[in-house]
């Protein structure tokens, strides 16, 4: 069996179990490119300083870019015996060049090289999501525009509350899509924030230049305190924050959808690529697909949790615990990109059913409001209009009809400062048009809200 690369203080060899137990490469291979990018960056920083040749340079680029084509062709072999990515490629890397290869990990231990790694990572994961985010707000965007005017029952309490249109509901979600994305706008802040040279956890006597492998690569700093560098995960616990957030707001979407889609709302065609049947009741279409979505917000807040807890107590610097810290986020980032792509898909091919919109508004009493604010400007203090509006509802409910089906008479009975006019205000359109003020379900506001959106899908 081979010698571990740390092996020189060991006669005897790991057991199987505990090499199977403790290694990583299982999951961190996924890191290879990263691997790979931070050791270019750390060779040619230590050629920059005089302990490598540039001769040794190139003879350890070649190898990298090799062992990288390698794993991109499916012929590396990885080996759980040497436990994870980083000395898989560090082997390999010997066995292609020599004993330059052995020169690599001058000044470098893997708590700076795995920091380094998972940083570029994650980074270039959330940017991911970003650009997903993008296009769900885009779409959101898109199916808005065309429905400043279609009316939809809204909801406090599930109930029905005030009529809106479906813009305005699209719309919250498009703002709060947006604000994930600028909040891994300012993660990245800590994110691009280079580790390399800490070294183990004291920070390297060689006269290393951090600042040079953080350009390099492209990050916008390097760390300022080594202890801090090679143990602090805040990186990747904001991410799976922010990644919880993103799957809340998918997950509360859902939610719409499915009750959307069931037929006693009927407000929404699930698109049959989205939905499935039922083995034993052949009407169904169920709406799967929004379920699971829903579903999965348990992994990825479990993500959180789970990291939050391996750090808890940890002393400083590296531990090994440190080691979980990795399929937590690999599952989140799998889990938030496929969910943030599907909803895009599936929400546009929805079929929005305005007509069964319309109905539901008409059902509710959701004028009744604008019953109320008419006795004000009739006159009536609020708190007044309010019970004469309630009367009214009752009156209609017993009966069975909608407020604006009540007669002249009927209303006059309970206020006589009710007029014809009455009737204008009880235009379930009417109630959204007057509603331009900033941030209201008014077309004027929706319009204004649709062209700040807009501007900022060009600019980002
Ligand atoms: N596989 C390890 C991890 O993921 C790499 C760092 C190991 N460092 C160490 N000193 N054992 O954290």
């Amino acid at each position: 069996k081979e010698k571990k690369l740390w092996g020189g203080r060991f006669d005897n060899n790991q057991s199987p179990l505990v090499e199977e137990y403790t290694q990583s490469v299982e999951f961190d291979f996924n890191f290879y490119q990263e691997d790979i990018q931070g050791s270019i960056a750390h060779a040619k920083m230590l050629a920059e300083i005089g302990i490598l040749t540039p001769q040794e340079l190139n003879l350890l680029i070649q190898g990298l870019e090799k062992i990288k084509a390698e794993i991109e062709t499916g012929v590396f072999e990885w080996k759980k015996e040497f436990e994870d990515v980083h000395m898989n490629i560090e082997k390999r890397l010997i066995e292609l060049v020599g004993d330059v290869g052995k020169k690599l990990h001058t000044g470098r231990s893997r708590n700076d090289q795995v920091a380094l790694d998972f940083r570029l990572y994650v980074a270039k994961a959330v940017k991911e999501w970003q650009e997903y985010l993008r296009e769900l707000i885009t779409a959101l965007v898109k199916v808005a525009s065309k429905n400043k005017d279609t009316l939809l029952p809204g909801f406090t309490h599930l109930q029905p509350a005030q009529p809106i249109s479906l813009a305005q509901h699209l719309l919250a979600y498009a703002w709060m899509f947006k604000r994930d994305f600028e909040r891994i706008q300012d993660a990245l802040k800590r994110i691009e924030v280079s580790p390399l040279g800490a070294a183990a956890l004291a920070g390297s006597a060689y006269a290393l230049n951090p600042d040079f492998v953080a350009k390099e690569i492209g990050f916008r700093a390097s760390f300022n305190n080594s202890m801090d560098a090679v143990s602090d995960r805040d990186f990747v616990l904001e991410s799976l924050f922010i990644a919880s957030v993103i799957q809340a707001h998918l997950s509360r979407l859902c939610e719409e959808i499915i009750l959307w889609s069931n037929p006693c709302f009927g407000f929404v065609l699930l698109p049959d690529e989205f939905a499935t049947g039922s083995s034993i009741m052949p009407q169904k279409k169920n709406p799967d697909v929004a379920e699971i979505m829903r579903g999965k917000t348990g992994r990825v807040y479990g993500n959180l949790v789970s990291l939050l807890t391996v750090i808890k107590g940890l002393p400083l610097t590296y531990n090994r615990d440190l080691q979980e810290d990795k399929e937590p986020f690999l599952d989140t980032h799998k889990t938030i990109s496929l969910s943030l792509i599907l909803m895009k898909e599936m929400f546009l091919k929805l079929k929005f059913q305005q007509q069964n919109m319309l109905k539901a508004i008409k059902k509710g009493f959701l004028n009744a409001t604008e019953l109320a604010d008419y006795l004000v400007l009739k006159g009536v203090p609020f708190r007044e209009a309010h019970h004469i509006s309630g009367r009214l509802v009752k009156l209609a409910e017993n009966k069975n009809i909608s407020l604006e089906e009540l007669s002249l008479e009927e209303m006059k009975k309970e206020c006589s400062k009710i007029e014809e006019d009455v009737f204008e205000a009880l235009d379930y359109k009417q109630a959204i048009q007057k509603r331009n003020i900033k941030g209201g379900t008014g077309p004027k506001s929706v319009e204004f809200q649709l062209n700040l959106l807009k501007e900022w899908i060009k600019k980002n």
